[in-house]
């Protein structure tokens, strides 16, 4: 039986040769953003099912597949659609197009979901820049053997999202009249929403989003020593004293309706990359 790492090598290798030289900036997008990847020369392109080992993403809203091009002179590697713990997957195919993104040798990873909002201060169709996150999920992409030539036994946590990578596209947006929002997101496994008693309990340890995906791939990302930025769509507000159904096509459109302003802001950083 093949090892992880190797079934992460032959689908690295794949890759490789379409991508040519070391890929700067890795790209993975979430719900109704999978095409937030304007002013993007694509030069290849895969689906999922043919990147030996590759996972196949189950969800209808996520497209399931890799583009490789470039924004401006920078080689960019996109993974259009990502795992989920709630589909079933395991932590480690979860994180599977990190590792690989890890041994194509990207620098930074741009990361991208949608989330139900928390903070008062927030609407729907809102970005938020993730400062910093709570993983609730109760599961580790880490647990067990530790790949040594992958990373630390116990990565630092202290800064998984880039500050300075941060500050730039905060700048670069409301240079271009973007205001995002910063804030904390808290990642659940779901597939369930939140009840109202949990919706308080995670304003109350100070969460400013929720939702079911990005802490796995960010954890195996600090560990590979990779540079992160993250966006949340604020697809919906969650609001305790005032609970109200948030529905799946709502969040898609959300999502979708607020992708440009998304594309637009990640083309702006990958060229200061
Ligand atoms: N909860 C969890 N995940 C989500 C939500 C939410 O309210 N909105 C979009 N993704």
């Amino acid at each position: 039986m093949q090892t992880y790492k190797s079934q992460i090598k032959q689908a690295a290798d794949f890759l490789k040769t379409p991508v040519g030289k070391s890929p700067r900036v890795g790209i993975i997008t979430g719900t109704g953003l999978g095409e937030s990847v304007g002013n993007f020369d694509i030069l290849a392109s895969f689906d999922y099912s043919r990147i030996p080992n590759f996972p196949l993403s189950t969800v209808t809203s996520h497209m399931g597949q890799v583009l490789i091009g470039k924004m401006g002179d920078t080689p960019v590697v996109v993974f259009q659609g990502r795992f989920h713990l709630y589909e079933g997957y395991s932590p480690l195919e979860v994180i599977f197009p990190v590792r690989v993104l890890q041994t194509l040798g990207v620098k930074t990873l741009i990361l991208s979901n949608a989330a139900g909002g928390l903070n008062s201060g927030f609407r729907k169709g809102d970005i938020m820049l993730i400062r910093d996150h709570i993983n609730l999920t109760g599961e580790n992409p880490l647990v067990g053997h530790n790949e040594e030539s992958w990373g630390l036994r116990f990565p630092d946590m202290i800064s998984a999202y880039d500050k300075k990578l941060s500050q730039l596209t905060f700048q670069l947006g409301q240079e271009s009249g973007l205001h995002l929002q910063t804030g904390i997101y808290a990642g659940l496994k779901g597939p369930s929403l939140e009840t109202p008693a949990e919706i308080r309990y995670l304003k109350n340890i100070g969460a400013d989003a929720v939702g079911f995906s990005t802490v796995m791939e960010v954890i195996a990302a600090v560990h590979a020593k990779i540079n992160i930025l993250a966006f949340s769509t604020i697809t919906n507000i969650n609001d305790p004293d005032n609970p109200r159904s948030a529905n799946l096509e709502d969040i898609i459109k959300v999502a979708e309706a607020a992708a440009p302003k998304l594309e637009s802001i990640i083309s702006r950083v990958v060229a200061r990359l």
